[in-house]
């Protein structure tokens, strides 16, 4: 919503919202919170433990009870979600929409050229099948770009390159 100020970042698992947060936050005023972070400080455990302990459908109600937090308390923040986080209905009322966009085999390579791959891959319970989560970019890429406010090519290009273009965008 044009009054909270905020700016959410969606986008497929991997595309680097992380990594471009932190650039944005280094080169501006914002202040910066994580979907994820939230929701493993609200349970005290790993995204990965709360998919294997409970399940998928559990971890959409977290984030479904961090997206009414974030519309009625959160102002002036940088807001990067999990990849799923954009099905929540308030979406549009937290903020200005930005999606970073990559093809999908671009995705896993960055991934996978990571010197941490392993980990990232594992911490991410959707993507261990390689063919599933192909089928998942496949079905949520045309609905990042329907609620996308503005929409960032992140392909090939560093993460300072992505921060700087979306503070350009959002002004
Ligand atoms: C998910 C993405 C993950 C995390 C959870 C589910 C998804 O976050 O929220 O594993 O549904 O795409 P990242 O996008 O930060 O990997």
């Amino acid at each position: 919503m044009a009054g909270s100020n905020n700016i959410i970042l969606i986008g497929f698992m991997g595309v680097g919202k992380g990594s471009v947060a932190r650039e944005v936050i280094k080169n501006s005023n914002y202040i910066a919170i994580d979907t994820d972070d939230l929701i493993e400080s609200m349970e005290n455990r790993r995204v990965k433990d709360i998919f294997d302990d409970e399940g998928e459908k559990y971890f959409r109600a977290l984030e479904k009870e961090i997206s009414s937090w974030l519309e009625k308390s959160v102002k002036n923040t940088l807001i990067s979600t999990g990849g799923g986080f954009y099905k929540v209905k308030n979406l549009k009322k937290i903020g200005k929409i930005v999606f970073l966009d990559s093809p999908f085999e671009k995705i896993i390579k960055r991934i996978k050229s990571h010197p941490n791959s392993s980990k990232k891959l594992k911490k991410r319970p959707l993507l261990s099948d390689l063919k599933k989560a192909q089928e998942l970019y496949d079905e949520r890429r045309p609905e990042y770009l329907t609620l996308a406010d503005v929409v960032i090519d992140v392909t090939d290009k560093s993460a300072l390159e992505c921060a700087k273009e979306l503070l350009k965008k959002v002004k």
